[in-house]
């Protein structure tokens, strides 16, 4: 257990349903946890109901669902900037639903937070936007000197310490929000769409930073993106939330190679290649002619963790078979992607070809024929 850990259990109440999460021992052991949380604006407005979620210690957690679903209003709640309505939220086990002033200070220093427009001074340097929240809880100066000059050299602007946030270009600015998030040795850290106000190529340096923050410091991170792409590329699992409720949550791979829910299926349609527009004028829902190829998408959803065996495949099918469109791509070390194929001159008839494909694909459909 670290200093910054057993300083926060110090804050806290025994848990009152102890007995309950010793039966769960991964419950347990969560660092942050929802129960029956429910949270209402102006008594009708009902942004969050019934959720029940454990975020464990050093994982890299995302939150989507579309615009309203209530990302904000849950990651809110860790840090109580809001309060719920219903329900409780604990933090390694200590329900933080009656914290005072004083331990709700202690509690947000444990909690670093990350935004889309990145919330800095802007008649302050980068030294001192980072350096100010060390001011305000009384940390002496060579104390407050080492830390802001650590953290500006984790992140990569040591030589911008003077510099003025209108001077920076948003990848620098975000890099200043995140030093000044881990001022105080946060266990936690939550990102509302920290990435989304930047372009593709500083979005990934930033989320590499993310990542080496994470292994490096331990760091719980909690993140809400619309950026499908961001959650592949960081996140070990995701929750989708739709008006204020859990629709589905799972292991990235898991979620992204085979959704369940119609929101995620919806969330994550720009990630899958659509059958080209010129493939779908020519498809026919008959083989109208002998020679005709039947088209199969063939979908691979991460349960295999192999890439698929395409020699064995294509013997499987018989007669010619040609690549339409397609990739596999690997998420947590299992393979996901589909393949678009035209078989022409098999013995075999669609239901047969579907069949056999259906071997070496978790999921496979007969879309048409083309001549
Ligand atoms: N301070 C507030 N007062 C009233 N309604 C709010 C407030 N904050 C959020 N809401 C409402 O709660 C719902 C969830 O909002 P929010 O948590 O911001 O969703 P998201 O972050 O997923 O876009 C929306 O209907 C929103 O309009
Ligand atoms: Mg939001």
């Amino acid at each position: 257990m670290t200093a910054a850990h057993s300083q926060l259990r110090d804050l806290g109440l025994p848990p009152r349903d102890a007995e309950q999460t010793e039966l769960h021992p991964d419950l347990n052991r969560a660092h942050v946890r929802f129960i029956n949380l429910g949270k209402t604006y102006d008594g009708n407005v009902h942004a969050l109901q019934g959720i029940d979620l454990a975020i464990q210690r050093g994982e890299v957690f995302g939150i989507i669902g579309r615009s309203g679903a209530g990302k904000s209003s849950l990651i809110r709640t860790i840090n109580r900037l809001e309060q719920p309505s219903s329900g409780r939220v604990l933090i390694d086990q200590v329900d933080i639903g009656d914290f005072d002033e004083d331990r709700l200070v202690a509690l947000r220093r444990r909690i670093g937070m990350i935004f889309q427009h990145f919330n800095l001074m802007s008649a302050k340097t980068v030294w001192q936007n980072v350096e100010l929240p060390l001011k305000v809880a009384g940390v002496p100066k060579p104390q407050r000197e080492q830390k802001v000059r650590e953290l500006l050299e984790l992140v990569g602007l040591q030589d911008k310490h003077k510099a003025y946030p209108a001077q920076l270009s948003g990848g620098q600015k975000q890099r200043v929000g995140i030093a000044r998030s881990l001022v105080h040795d946060p266990e936690i850290l939550l990102c509302d769409e920290a990435t989304s106000a930047l372009d593709p190529e500083t979005t990934q340096s930033i989320l590499d930073l993310l990542r080496e923050i994470n292994q490096r410091l331990g760091l719980t991170i909690v993140l809400i993106t619309h950026e499908m792409a961001v959650i592949r590329e960081i996140c070990d699992r995701v929750v989708v939330l739709e008006y204020g409720h859990i629709v589905e949550q799972g292991p990235v791979w898991e979620v992204f190679g085979n959704p369940q829910h119609e929101v995620s299926k919806t969330l994550l349609a720009p990630l899958q290649h659509g059958l080209p527009q010129e493939l779908q004028n020519r498809l026919q829902p008959t083989p109208g002619q002998a020679d005709a190829a039947v088209v199969l998408r063939l979908q691979f959803t991460g349960n295999d963790t192999d890439e698929p065996d395409l020699a064995a495949l294509f013997a499987a099918l018989g007669g010619r078979v040609r690549l339409l469109q397609g990739g596999v791509e690997r998420i947590q070390g299992h393979a996901l992607g589909q393949l678009l194929l035209a078989v022409n001159g098999s013995p075999h008839d669609a239901d047969v070809l579907r069949s056999r494909a259906g071997n070496w694909a978790q999921q496979v459909e007969v879309l048409g024929y083309v001549v």
